[in-house]
């Protein structure tokens, strides 16, 4: 395996701010990014969003990646779709090759999905795009209105072992749709996810009609089951 570890200056001085608090704690999911198909060549460490990967010289370069979380890949900058949806990237641990691809030597933004804080953290992240796209608002607890992104949510991921509810009012009112998440298990590592990509196939909600989230399971109409 390669050795060339790389990380963003910004990205360094943001660690350095937080090392007083955070010692030995260890970031809750990575990214190797890999130049090369064999994956035994330099490869850069993602650790948070990159809306540019000008900015790490690994702009349409990517071939492999391996790591752990839930990333999506994106063929534009700043999470946009310059041709096709974003490549999700889902795994307690492994690798995703797109050597043979559409999105081989394309990938131009990425950013994770789920907590800062903690791997598989209870966590929503709710999208203004379809399939995961444009600008998003998140957190890990009670939204009673979703700000910005009011009425204009077109996709969502929820992270964590936790259901979430989401809602057609503000307030928790309205039309609800309770979500409990799947569990995959990949190299001994277990984590918790959904993924809707469009809200009418996944959600069984009408496109740009959340209002506000709350955690847990507050609605008998329900996605999945607990674990
Ligand atoms: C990736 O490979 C391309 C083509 O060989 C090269 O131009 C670029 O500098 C490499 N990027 C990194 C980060 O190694
Ligand atoms: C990725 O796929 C290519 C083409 O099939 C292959 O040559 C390469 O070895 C694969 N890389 C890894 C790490 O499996
Ligand atoms: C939601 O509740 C808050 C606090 O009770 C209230 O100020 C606000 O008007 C409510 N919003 C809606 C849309 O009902």
């Amino acid at each position: 395996m390669g050795s060339l570890v790389r990380v963003l200056p910004a990205l360094v001085a943001a660690i350095s701010c937080f090392t007083a608090l955070a010692i030995d704690v260890p970031s809750p999911r990575n990214l190797n990014a890999y130049n090369n198909s064999a994956a035994d060549g330099p490869y850069y460490e993602f650790l948070d969003y990159a809306p540019d990967l000008r900015d790490q010289g690994m702009d349409n370069s990517i071939k492999v990646v391996c790591g752990t979380g839930v990333w999506l890949l994106y063929d534009g900058y700043y999470y946009g779709v310059e041709k096709e949806g974003p490549a999700l990237f889902a795994n307690g641990y492994g690798c995703a090759n797109y050597t043979n691809s559409y999105y081989y030597d394309k990938i131009s933004s990425l950013r994770y999905a789920g907590s800062p804080n903690g791997f598989d953290n209870a966590y929503y992240n709710l999208y203004e795009g379809g399939g995961f796209t444009g600008n998003e608002f998140k957190g890990n607890k009670n939204a009673p209105d979703v700000s910005y992104l009011d009425m204009k949510v077109s996709s969502l991921i929820t992270s964590g072992e936790s259901p979430w509810t989401f809602f057609t009012g503000q307030n928790y009112t309205g039309e609800a749709k309770c979500v409990y998440p799947n569990v995959i298990n990949s190299d001994g590592v277990t984590m918790h996810y959904y993924v809707a990509g469009s809200m009418q196939y996944y959600m069984g909600l009408a496109d740009n009609s959340i209002r506000s989230v709350a955690k847990g399971c507050l609605s008998d109409n329900i996605i999945g089951h607990p674990h």
